[in-house]
């Protein structure tokens, strides 16, 4: 099976609604501290201080973001540490237990689709816009993007449970 992947797909991806994460699930399973700035679903997937990437905020409008409907993204960000070509996004995405995409993109490649190229280094600052598809099954999407440097330095480490009803 081949899988495009992009940007605006791995951020429509993880996007949910913080009321499900910490709403109506019998548990939270996301620690709150590890929350992403800003008005968005995300969480680091552990103490974010060494990771490459320092993350000022991330904002999604509407959040949380609906099936079939526009969605802008707005991010700022530091890359404290140059990043060339060869970094990559293992990205993974469960929907319930099953697991529906578990593959390695190339960060470079996909920092196109915000019309950045590598090397990246320093302040960055993106918006974009997408659309969600209006058929998303309905369900409970665990995704997972872990994103390293060539020689597997962490930049980041995203997640997020995403509900669509
Ligand atoms: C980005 O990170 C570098 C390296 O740590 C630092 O020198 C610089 O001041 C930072 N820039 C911003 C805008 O935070
Ligand atoms: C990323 O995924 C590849 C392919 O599945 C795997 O071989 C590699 O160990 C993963 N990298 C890290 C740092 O987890």
């Amino acid at each position: 099976m081949k899988l495009t992947l992009s940007v605006p797909l791995l951020l429509s991806t993880l996007v949910a609604s913080k009321s499900f994460l910490f709403g109506n699930q019998q548990q939270p399973l996301v620690d709150d501290s590890l929350s992403v700035p800003g008005d968005n679903p995300l969480s680091f997937c552990a103490n974010p201080s060494d990771y490459i990437l320092t993350i000022e905020k991330v904002d999604l409008d509407p959040n949380p973001p609906e099936k079939g409907k526009a969605l802008q993204i707005k991010a700022k960000g530091n890359f404290t540490q140059k990043i060339e070509q060869d970094a990559y996004i293992n990205l993974s995405v469960k929907y319930g237990l099953i697991t529906l995409i578990n593959t390695q993109a190339d960060l470079c490649e996909q920092m196109k689709e915000v019309d950045e190229s590598c090397p990246l280094e320093g302040a960055k600052d993106f918006t974009k816009d997408v659309t969600l598809p209006k058929q998303i099954p309905r369900g409970t999407y665990t995704v997972l993007a872990d994103v390293y440097t060539k020689t597997d330095v962490q930049i980041t480490c995203l997640r997020a449970i995403v509900h669509f009803s």
